[in-house]
């Protein structure tokens, strides 16, 4: 009796990044431009993007290894400003919920993928089943800060209910560093976000929820699932 060999997870992040290009082929009709993510995830994404690089105009990175990974296939990268609009924006996430809502940074980009994803009319995220989840924070949350305000967002953080940890040995493509926050209890996604997002020293933090996004597509043993935000 033949047996079902289970998906790894590379491959459920290959064909959920082939989903995206699918999802994103009928947009290619407008010369586009395409905000790309950063991560494991992202870089299949990329490579598969590589096969269609003649129908778009370009692309903008969220990450100086995603540019490096664009340019690798020839595929034009431009600087947010020189830009006009940004069509659709594709990358992975660290942790999902039913809304939408991601926990991002993991690989520490996460200042850059929030303004790319700001400046783009449609984020598509592209996830792995792994990173579903009913409640947002098991993940440690990244939150980007200005290196003298290291000691002081830390004690902030803690107030919240946190645990910073700093990410040793890291610096973001901005020069700034990181702390993931442990144990933070993110029963209201946005009001986290915002409070974060209030101390004076934070740069970024990792929390999509004030702006989730649009679609999610997430690839599971049992096939690949198309969310949309609402439904
Ligand atoms: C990068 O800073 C992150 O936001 C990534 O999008 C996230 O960590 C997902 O990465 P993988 O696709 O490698 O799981």
């Amino acid at each position: 009796m033949a047996t079902t060999q289970a998906m790894t997870q590379d491959e459920l992040k290959q064909a959920v990044a082939q989903a995206a290009v699918d999802y994103i082929q009928p947009k290619l009709v407008d010369d586009i431009i395409v905000g790309i993510g950063t991560g494991s995830t992202a870089n299949f994404f990329i490579d598969l993007l590589a096969a269609h690089k003649g129908k778009i105009q370009g692309t903008v990175a969220s990450s100086e290894a995603s540019a490096e990974r664009l340019k690798g296939h020839g595929i034009p990268v431009y600087d947010l400003n020189s830009v006009d609009e940004i069509a659709v924006y594709v990358d992975g996430a660290d942790e999902t919920n039913e809304r939408l809502e991601l926990i991002k940074g993991g690989g520490g980009a996460l200042t850059r993928e929030k303004i790319v994803a700001a400046a783009s009319k449609e984020f598509v995220c592209i996830v792995d089943g792994s990173k579903w989840v009913g409640k947002l924070g098991e993940f440690p949350l990244p939150v980007e800060v200005i290196p003298m305000a290291r000691s002081y967002v830390a004690r902030e953080l803690v107030k919240l209910g946190g645990n910073p940890i700093l990410r040793e040995g890291f610096t973001t493509d901005n020069g700034n560093i990181i702390l993931d926050v442990h144990n933070l209890d993110i029963a209201v996604p946005c009001q986290i976000e915002e409070k974060i997002n209030g101390i004076t020293g934070v740069v970024c933090n990792g929390l999509f929820a004030l702006k989730p996004a649009d679609v999610l597509i997430i690839g599971r043993e049992s096939g690949v699932e198309t969310v949309t935000s609402g439904s």
